[in-house]
C-alpha cells in the first residue's frame, strides 16, 4: 500500500498473502498435507463501536491483542452488527466506527501484521449466525450474564440483545479461530461460542468448526480496569479515563477520583485503592513499591499521588497520540484499511460457508446476479 510509506506510521511487510495457506486455512480441522508448514493460529477479536475507547479497553483487550499480532494471522474487527443493539443514531454509529478505527491502529494494530475490518463488511457472518442460532439451547441465552445486566441497565430487550452470543459465535468461527484476547467479562460468550461449535460439529460432522480458546487475564491489574468511581470502568457507565481525551479532561478527571478521608500526615490504605490500581497499569514495579511505601508512611496527600498517576498515564499515551494526529488529518486512509481488511476476511468467511452449506444440505451454490 503506498499510503502506509507516504504516512511512516507502519512499516510495509505485509506478510504471506499465500492463498491456502492464509486464506483457507481452516484451523485444526485443515486438510493441510502432512509435509505443508503448520499455518499460524489465527487470532480474532472484536470490539463495539459504541463510544470513546477507555484505560479498561486498552489494557483488557487492545493492548493484548497488539501484543499477539506477532504471533499468528491476527484479525480484528469493529463490531457494528452487535453495537446496532444499543446505537439508534446512524450518524453516532459512523462517526464511532471512524473513532474506533482511528484510536485502534494509533493504539499500534499494525495492518501491515493485522488483518483490520468492519464485521457488516463481511455479511455472511449474519448468515452464519442463522445457522447457530438452530443449534442454541434458549437455556444459553436466558443465562447470559450480559443480557441481563444490559436490560437491567435499561437497555431494550430485543432479540437482537438476547441472540448477541450467538452473533458473537458467528463472528469467531467464521475465520477458523484458535485465539481469542478479550477481558474477563467476555468469559461466558467464549464458552457459548465453544459450545455451539462443538454442538453443531456434533450435529453436521467433526470438523466444521474450529473450537477457540479464549485467551484472558484472569487476574492481574488488566483484568478489571475500575472506572473513577469504583465500579468495572465501561463506556456505558459515565466512569471513563479515556485513551485520548484533553489533556486537561484527563487531569481534572483523575483529580476527582474518590479517595478515603485519611488526613495528609497518617498512612493511607492500600488495599481497594483505585489510584494504585490506575498506577500499577502505568508504572514500574519498583515505582509502584515506592508509591506503596509511601502510602504506608504518611506525609503526603492524594493530590500528590493522582498527579504521578497523570503524569505516567499522559507519558504512555504520548506516541499514539502522535501517530492518532496523523490519521486523523487522513480518514480516507483509515477507511482504506478496512476495505482492505474485509477483502481478505470475506474471502475466508465465504469458505467456511461453503462448508457449512455443504455440511447442512442448505443449497450449496447461491445464485449468481452477474
Ligand atoms: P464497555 O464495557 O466499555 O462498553 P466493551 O464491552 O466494548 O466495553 O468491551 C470491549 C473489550 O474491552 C472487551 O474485550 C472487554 O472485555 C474489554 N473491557 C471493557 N471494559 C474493561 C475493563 N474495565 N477492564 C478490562 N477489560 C475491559
Ligand atoms: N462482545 C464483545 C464486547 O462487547 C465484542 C465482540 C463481538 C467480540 N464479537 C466478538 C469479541 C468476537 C471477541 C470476538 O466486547
Amino acid at each position: 500500500m503506498e499510503t502506509e510509506a507516504a504516512h511512516g506510521v507502519w512499516p510495509t511487510n505485509r506478510k504471506d498473502e499465500t492463498p491456502g495457506v492464509a486464506d483457507t486455512n481452516a484451523g485444526e480441522n485443515a486438510k493441510t498435507p502432512e509435509t505443508a508448514e503448520k499455518p499460524p493460529s489465527r487470532i480474532l477479536s472484536g470490539i463495539q463501536p459504541t463510544g470513546r475507547l477507555h484505560i479498561g479497553n486498552y489494557f483488557g483487550m487492545m493492548e493484548p491483542a497488539i501484543r499477539l499480532q506477532d504471533e499468528g494471522d491476527a484479525f480484528y474487527f469493529i463490531a457494528d452488527y452487535h453495537a446496532l443493539t444499543t446505537v439508534h443514531d446512524p450518524a453516532t454509529m459512523r462517526e464511532n466506527v471512524a473513532g474506533v478505527a482511528t484510536d485502534f491502529l494509533s493504539a499500534g494494530l499494525d495492518p501491515s501484521k493485522a488483518t483490520f475490518f468492519r464485521q457488516s463488511d463481511v455479511p455472511e457472518v449474519a448468515e452464519l449466525s442463522w445457522f447457530l442460532s438452530t443449534v442454541c439451547p434458549i437455556g444459553f441465552l436466558e443465562r447470559a450474564h450480559s443480557f441481563k445486566d444490559k436490560t437491567a441497565r435499561g437497555i431494550d430487550a430485543t432479540h437482537g440483545l438476547f441472540a448477541y452470543p450467538v452473533l458473537m459465535a458467528a463472528d469467531i468461527l467464521v475465520y477458523d479461530s484458535n485465539i481469542v484476547p478479550v477481558g474477563k467479562d467476555q468469559k461466558q460468550h467464549l464458552e457459548i461460542t465453544r459450545d455451539l461449535a462443538g454442538k453443531f460439529n456434533d450435529r453436521f460432522g467433526d470438523g466444521v468448526f474450529t473450537i477457540p480458546e479464549p485467551r484472558i487475564a484472569e487476574t492481574g491489574s488488566t483484568a478489571s480496569v475500575p472506572g473513577l468511581d469504583g465500579q468495572k470502568m465501561s463506556k456505558s457507565y459515565n466512569n471513563t479515563l479515556e485513551l485520548f481525551e484533553e489533556e486537561k479532561k484527563t487531569r481534572k478527571k483523575i483529580m476527582k477520583i474518590v479517595t478515603d478521608a485519611t488526613a495528609m500526615e497518617d498512612p493511607k490504605p492500600t488495599e481497594e485503592s483505585t489510584l494504585l490500581d490506575y498506577y500499577r497499569l502505568f508504572a514500574s514495579d519498583d515505582e509502584v513499591a515506592e508509591m506503596i511505601a509511601s502510602f504506608k508512611a504518611g506525609g503526603t496527600g492524594y493530590g500528590h499521588y493522582k498527579q504521578q498517576v497523570f503524569e505516567k498515564l499522559w507519558e504512555r499515551f504520548a506516541p499514539m497520540r502522535e501517530r492518532r494526529e496523523k490519521l486523523l488529518a487522513d480518514p480516507d486512509y483509515v477507511e482504506d484499511i478496512l476495505r482492505t481488511g474485509a477483502k481478505r476476511a470475506r474471502r475466508l468467511a465465504q469458505a467456511t460457508l461453503a462448508r457449512v452449506r455443504e455440511a447442512t444440505g442448505i443449497a450449496g451454490h447461491p445464485i449468481s446476479l452477474r
